[in-house]
């Protein structure tokens, strides 16, 4: 977020000579600074005049600083740095027409035109709501380390988050070779698999388990717990499974999947006749470890790819309100509601199999 705030801010200034406003805690920073104009008039007439003053120059623009002038240094430094500078919020009354209304009219008042908003699924929904509810032109950029948007390739904060998840299986396997355990790790992804399928691809981890491939029954548990004791059989020593947290269970389980996989295959190798009852299941939960850190190089790029096609269409007087995505490895615009690309689907099942095949169970 970070590395395309960046590009967003020094496209607009350097290449466009447009003047950029941040605003803090997205959302929730918008209704704060639309409840304090309201509050104070005089204090919208500063507003306008300081970002008329300000452009290209760095400053406060609102009391509360929800608005903040953007200049060349204020992004200076931050490229590949975990987080946002800017801040993130859930804004559950971002839901309600009113309060979106409020702040139309404040950015109408303010003289502000567009607005890129880059986030996930709840914040490009409310940019679709947004851009039917104003004049504003309005660019989504997709921004979730789940990858389930489904119009575009990929969303920025996936690839660090796969880095990530690879490093963690490099750490976990010393343990799991060693002590000849079976590690079974939790990835995030909400409802979507992308991230642990990735993360398995990329890691060599033995076994991935998501949410597109069905509830996990006892019965598919036990198959997956007697797939490992082959393999042990077999001559392996350990084993890396990834789960992805949207995994469903089969009668319906409220605690974390790592921990119900582990209770099923500890009791699975243990049963009574067993041929390794000392393996161990060791469970762990990877949590929000997968959502900071530093960005790679392909977020970076994909950022100011994504930042670079936002400001075109933005600037085109033929251009149109929609998201930015990456489509075929080309970045362009698609319009809001823009249906799934049916190849994500295949591709998600090409993945597994490929998985599949060099894992070799
Ligand atoms: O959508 C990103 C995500 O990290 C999901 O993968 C995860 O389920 C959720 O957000 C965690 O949200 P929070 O940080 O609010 O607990």
């Amino acid at each position: 977020m970070n590395a395309f705030l960046r590009a967003v801010v020094r496209l607009g200034l350097n290449r466009h000579q447009v003047p950029v406003l941040g605003i803090r805690d997205g959302y929730r920073g918008l209704v704060r600074a639309a409840r304090q104009v309201n509050a104070d008039t005089d204090g919208l007439v500063r507003l306008k005049q300081e970002i008329e003053r300000n452009i290209g120059n760095r400053g406060l623009i609102d009391a509360q600083q929800n608005i903040i002038q953007m200049d060349h240094a204020s992004v200076s430094g931050i490229m590949g740095k975990g987080g946002t500078i800017l801040g993130s919020a859930r804004c559950l009354d971002f839901h309600k027409p009113e309060v979106r209304r409020e702040v139309i009219d404040l950015l109408g008042k303010l003289g502000v035109g567009s607005l890129i908003i880059s986030g996930g699924d709840g914040s490009l929904t409310g940019a679709r709501l947004l851009a039917e509810e104003s004049n504003l032109r309005i660019i989504g950029v997709p921004a979730t380390i789940d990858n389930d948007l489904q119009f575009t390739e990929m969303s920025l904060g996936v690839d660090t988050a796969v880095h990530t998840l690879v490093w963690a299986v490099d750490h976990f396997i010393d343990t799991a070779r060693s002590h000849r355990r079976v590690m079974v790790l939790e990835t995030m992804g909400r409802e979507s698999g992308d991230l642990a399928r990735m993360a398995a691809l990329a890691s060599g981890a033995e076994m991935v388990i998501t949410p597109e491939s069905g509830a996990l029954t006892e019965s598919r548990m036990r198959g997956l717990a007697e797939k490992i004791e082959g393999a042990m059989t077999r001559g392996r020593g350990h084993a890396i499974v990834l789960i992805a947290e949207g995994v469903k269970f089969e009668p319906e389980q409220k605690r974390n999947g790592a921990y119900i996989l582990r209770d099923a295959f500890q009791a699975y190798f243990q049963r009574a006749g067993a041929p390794f009852p000392d393996l161990e299941v060791r469970p762990s939960v990877l949590g929000h470890l997968q959502r900071g850190g530093h960005a790679t190089p392909g977020d970076c790029i994909l950022a100011a790819r994504f930042a670079e096609e936002a400001w075109k269409s933005l600037l085109d007087s033929n251009g149109k309100n929609g998201i930015t995505a990456l489509r075929y490895n080309k970045v362009e615009i698609v319009p809001f509601g823009c249906p799934d690309l049916p190849e994500r689907s295949i591709h998600s099942r090409a993945m597994d199999a490929l998985h599949d095949d060099l894992a070799n169970w």
